[in-house]
Parts: C-alpha cells; sequence; structure tokens
C-alpha cells in the first residue's frame, strides 16, 4: 500500500499549509458563482460566514486514494456501500465511481443533529436497508465521525446482521470530541474541532452543495447586538 494513501490526510498538516487560511464565503462559492452566470447569489445566511478548510481538488485526490485502498482491500471481491443520509451522498457518489471492484449501494438515514451544531445525543433510525447484507462486504460511508454515537450505533446493528466483514469509511474525522470509542477504517481527513459544512454536510439543510468543505461561523446572539 503506497504510503501517501495509508494514512488519513491531516487538513491542517504540512500538505494542506497552501490552503488559503481565512478565505472568504466568495471562495466558498466560487464554483456555484460561475455556474450561475454572474446572477448574485445569496451565498449565506443571517451573517453565517464560511472559510474554506479543504479544497475541492485536495477532496478528490483523497477521495480517488481512499478508493485505491479500498479496491486493494477487497481483491477480486464485491464490496457494499451503505450510505448514511444525507451527509454521506455526495462522498459516496464520488467514492464508488473510484472503486475498481464489484459493488452495490444501499442508504440508511439516521437523525442525531437538529437545527443547531450540537448532537441530541441521541439516534434515531429514519430509514433502514432495502435488501439483506448477510455474508457481504460491507463499507459504512459517513460524512463525518465526530462523537461516535452515530457510527457506533449503527456499526451494532449492522454487526447483528452478520455480514462478512464491516469497515467503516468516514471522509472527515473530528476525533477531539469522542465520547465512543470507535475509529474509522479508511478516513479522507482528520480535522480539528471546528463547524463544517459544504460537499454534503449541512448546517440547517443548508450548505450540503458547496465543493468545498468549510468552515461554518455562525454569529452568537452578542454579536447581533454589536
Ligand atoms: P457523531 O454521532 O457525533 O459522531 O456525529 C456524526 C454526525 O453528526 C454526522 O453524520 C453529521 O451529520 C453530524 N456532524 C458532526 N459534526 C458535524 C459538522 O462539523 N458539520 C456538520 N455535521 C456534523
Ligand atoms: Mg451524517
Amino acid at each position: 500500500m503506497p504510503s501517501d494513501s495509508a494514512a488519513p490526510a491531516l487538513c491542517y498538516a504540512p500538505a494542506c499549509d497552501k490552503l488559503p487560511h481565512l478565505a472568504t464565503r466568495e471562495r466558498c462559492l466560487k464554483g456555484k458563482a460561475k455556474k450561475s452566470h454572474g446572477r448574485k447569489r445569496a451565498s449565506t445566511y443571517k451573517g453565517e460566514a464560511l472559510r474554506v478548510l479543504i479544497r475541492r481538488v485536495a477532496i478528490q485526490k483523497r477521495v480517488t486514494a481512499v478508493a485505491g485502498e479500498i479496491t486493494r482491500d477487497f481483491p477480486g471481491e464485491r464490496v457494499h456501500l451503505i450510505g448514511v443520509l444525507k451527509g454521506a451522498c455526495i462522498f459516496l457518489a464520488d467514492l464508488i465511481r473510484e472503486i475498481d471492484l464489484d459493488t452495490s449501494i444501499d442508504f440508511m438515514a439516521v437523525a442525531s443533529y437538529g437545527k443547531n451544531k450540537e448532537s441530541s445525543g441521541q439516534v434515531r433510525l429514519n430509514k433502514d436497508l432495502d435488501s439483506n447484507i448477510a455474508g457481504l462486504n460491507v463499507i459504512l460511508v459517513e460524512d463525518i465521525l465526530y462523537t461516535g454515537l452515530t457510527l457506533s450505533y449503527l456499526r451494532r446493528i449492522l454487526l447483528e446482521r452478520k455480514p462478512k466483514t464491516l469497515k467503516i469509511a468516514a471522509l472527515l474525522d473530528k476525533p477531539s470530541r469522542r465520547i465512543l470509542d470507535i475509529e474509522a477504517d479508511y478516513v479522507g481527513f482528520t480535522i480539528p474541532n471546528e463547524f463544517v459544512v459544504g460537499y454534503g454536510l449541512d448546517y440547517g439543510e443548508r450548505y450540503r452543495n458547496l465543493k468545498d468543505v468549510c468552515v461554518l461561523d455562525v454569529p452568537t446572539a452578542e454579536d447581533s447586538h454589536r
């Protein structure tokens, strides 16, 4: 396994020092603005500020590397990707197209976060799988691993269904606030304790369409009184 693809990229490590540290929301939304043929687009909402953390090219490169790891780990076998809706849908769509194996897809939907940035601490299953996973090489695909509540819950209920193997692929890992002891087998980027949006990740259902992963700063009540 080549060393550059074996370890998760640290987005605040030297490889990413070239990232614009304090890019503006315009940079986050540049791709969108171009597509809108010059029309001005309402980029952020109620003073929320975005800054690029991981650029789209770095994401593409890393997703390809992770897909390569998966391809090498399951030579000649089929892998069954289970995406955790909704956040993982964009990561899964890019990842599966770079996997050079027989593949299949299913989705689960869970809810653990409300409109704000904190977890409710409870995971609820909103949509179960369409088909049986017994005997399959399952890869659970998630946007971000944070406290570990969501993935621990999903891992537990999936293991009860007797897959041949169960691996976890997370685009992002935010290890700073882990409550449960769980790690992903494939990690795109390890990030600091910031709330991020884009590339599938949302805040109150917005920003999933950003091509870069951006840090979102929401004004506090104090800010609005300044
Ligand atoms: P956990 O259960 O605390 O590990 O959180 C996993 C879920 O929380 C993810 O699937 C996301 O939906 C959500 N989440 C955690 N951190 C962030 C973030 O920084 N931005 C957006 N969603 C997040
Ligand atoms: Mg999620």
